[in-house]
């Protein structure tokens, strides 16, 4: 069983990362979610994190976190995840609260009170976990390792050197990979890698609550690939929570991973070091690069199943 903490900007991947983790109580305990600005507003972002766990009737204690990036302008996505930050489904307004503490604080608390270390699940900008590290140096000790998904080895996706989750705030991911804490990078490569067929997520519309819901997700999410003509999406942030449960399924690499802060044409980027007669101790970022796509495909549509029968017997409890 591991503890797990969510940072997330909420955007249909993330919630689907959510429902995936919830599926397997018996592997993944979360211990709670803290939001950041990313796809949308920190206020947007919370909003649908709220909205999502109400509508699955979970309790999970929620903090939001920060607003903006360190250094540069706060830069939505609407083009990705709409106006709300989860365009798409129609969810009933979020009825519980946040916990009213900010995220970082609630990062402090819980890790000083856990008495295992905890891994954090990070899907969005660095930020909240950068300020997190600069404040409380101490319990950096306490984090077993970041799953994180973000970055990329050769092309990116907001432009063509960055992955957007750390162009975003290079300045955090900086402060985050060069925090000494084990990352596990699952980057574009391996979420492309791992796509998902359009024509079997038609499979999942007017099945049931879960189904429904991942279904109007993903039919707004995958617009961009349809659009485009390609026959199957990627969905980006369930990749480190597939890797938790499921790490028979990957082939990961070990690389250093410097991150470009300054030149514009090159902000955000990852930039692994490829030399091979070098000094290897540096080489602490564990980089997932390939996936058994038949096992993870059939996992995908499994864990909706799965959450689907959940659901219904709580409800008819
Ligand atoms: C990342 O950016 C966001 O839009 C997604 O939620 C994911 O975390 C992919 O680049
Ligand atoms: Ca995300």
């Amino acid at each position: 069983m591991v503890d797990v903490i969510f940072d997330v900007d909420t955007g249909h991947d993330d919630a689907i990362a959510i429902m995936t983790a919830l599926t397997y109580p018996e592997k993944i305990n979360i211990l709670g979610i803290t939001t950041v600005a990313g796809n949308q507003t920190v206020e947007k972002v919370t909003d649908n994190t709220l909205k999502l766990l109400d509508y699955l009737g979970c309790f999970i204690p929620v903090a939001a976190g920060l607003t903006r990036p360190i250094r540069y302008p706060l830069e939505v996505q609407p083009e990705a995840h709409g106006e709300s930050g989860m365009d798409g489904p129609v969810l009933p307004p979020a009825k519980s609260r946040t916990l009213g503490i900010h995220a970082v604080e609630f990062l402090r608390k819980t890790l000083e009170e856990s008495d295992r270390k905890v891994t954090v699940i990070a899907l969005a900008p660095l930020t909240n976990l950068a300020f997190f590290i600069r404040m409380y140096p101490e319990l950096i000790s306490k984090i077993e390792k970041i799953e994180m998904m973000g970055g990329s080895l050769y092309a990116g996706n907001i432009t063509e050197k960055a992955e957007f989750n750390i162009y975003h705030d290079p300045d955090a991911a900086k402060i985050v990979f060069e925090s000494g804490i084990p990352i596990v990078m699952s980057g574009l490569e391996v979420c492309r890698k791992a796509a998902i067929p359009h024509d079997a997520m038609e499979q999942l519309k007017g099945k049931g609550k879960v189904s429904q819901l991942v279904y109007e997700l993903l039919y707004f999410y995958c617009h961009y690939s349809r659009e485009r003509g390609w026959d199957s999406s990627e969905i980006f942030d369930i990749t480190p929570v597939f890797h938790i449960l499921w790490p028979e399924l990957f082939e990961s690499k070990y690389y250093h991973i410097g991150i470009e802060t300054e030149s514009p044409a090159y902000r955000g980027m990852t930039a692994a070091d490829f030399r091979g007669d070098r000094d290897r101790t540096k080489d602490r970022t564990e980089v997932l690069l390939d996936v058994n796509l038949e096992k993870y495909q059939e996992r995908f549509f499994e864990t909706i199943a799965k959450l689907e029968k959940m659901l219904k017997q709580d409800l008819s409890h």
